[in-house]
C-alpha cells in the first residue's frame, strides 16, 4: 500500500492526538503532534519573559530554539525536546495552555514551525495533528480529517487527562474557559486560522468509542492509499 500523508485538524481536546497516535501505530507511520511544537515555543517564551508585541525580540528568541521529537517506547509516542531538554510534562501545564494560542498566532512563530513540519512530511507515511495541517502545512495531503465533539464532552476528556496526570485542583469551568478561549483565538487569528479544509472529512466523535473512530478512519486510509 502506498504511504500517504494524513492531516488531522480540529478544536482543542477533541481527541485528535489520540486518534493520530492510534492510526500511526496501526499503519507504522510517524506521528507528529504539531501542537507540542507551539507549546514548547510557548514554554521557552514564558521562561525567558519574551514580549510577544516586540517582533524583533520574538525573531531573536526563535533563533535560540531547537525542537526535536524523541521516541518514548513506554508511551508509544514521541516526547517533545526543547533545546535537548525533555519538556513533555512541562508543556501540558495550565500556564502553557493559557498562553499558547497567543504565541501560535504570531507570524514568525508559524513560519518557524510550519517549515519544520513540512520537512517532516517529505517522506510521507506521516500522521500530523493540529489546527492548520490540512489547510497550510499539507494542503495536498491524501487524507484530511476535521475532528469535532460536543464542548462538555471535550472538557470531561481533558479533565480526565489532567486528573490522570495528578492535576486534581483544576475545575470543570476553568478547563472549559481555557478550551473555549483557545478555540476562539485559534479560529479567528489572521494567519492560518483553524478551519475545515474544503476537502476534509468531518468526523464528530462525541458518541464514538476510540475503536469505532479508528475503524472509520482506517477505512478512509485504505480508500485513499489505494488511490480511490
Ligand atoms: O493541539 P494542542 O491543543 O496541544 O495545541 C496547542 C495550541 O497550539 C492550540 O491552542 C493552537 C496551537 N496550534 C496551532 O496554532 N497550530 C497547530 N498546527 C497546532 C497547534
Amino acid at each position: 500500500m502506498n504511504k500517504i500523508v494524513i492531516a488531522i485538524d480540529g478544536y482543542s481536546s477533541c481527541g485528535k492526538s489520540t486518534m493520530a497516535k492510534q492510526l500511526a501505530k496501526e499503519l507504522n507511520y510517524v506521528f507528529i503532534d504539531s501542537g507540542a511544537m507551539y507549546r514548547a515555543i510557548t514554554l521557552y517564551f514564558l521562561r525567558n519573559n519574551i514580549n510577544l508585541n516586540d517582533s524583533a525580540v520574538v525573531e531573536n528568541a526563535l533563533q535560540h530554539i531547537q525542537l526535536q521529537f524523541a521516541y518514548n517506547i513506554a508511551e508509544g509516542k514521541s516526547d517533545m525536546l526543547l533545546n535537548n531538554e525533555n519538556v513533555e510534562a512541562a508543556i501540558r501545564s495550565m500556564d502553557v495552555s493559557n498562553n499558547v494560542s497567543a504565541v501560535a498566532a504570531l507570524e514568525a512563530v508559524r513560519t518557524f514551525a510550519v517549515a519544520q513540519q513540512q520537512q517532516m512530511g517529505k517522506a510521507k507515511g506521516i500522521v500530523m495533528d493540529g489546527r492548520d495541517i490540512g489547510t497550510t502545512v499539507f494542503p495536498d495531503a491524501e487524507l484530511k480529517i476535521f475532528v469535532t465533539a460536543d464542548v462538555d464532552t471535550r472538557v470531561q476528556r481533558r479533565l480526565k487527562e489532567l486528573h490522570d496526570k495528578g492535576n486534581t485542583d483544576i475545575s470543570f469551568e476553568e478547563v472549559k474557559q481555557n478550551l473555549l478561549s483557545r478555540d476562539y483565538i485559534d479560529s479567528t487569528r489572521a494567519i492560518s486560522p483553524l478551519r475545515k479544509a474544503d476537502d476534509a472529512v468531518l468526523l464528530d466523535n462525541t458518541n464514538l468509542t476510540r475503536e469505532e473512530q479508528l475503524n472509520i478512519v482506517l477505512n478512509l486510509v485504505m480508500e485513499r492509499a489505494s488511490g480511490k
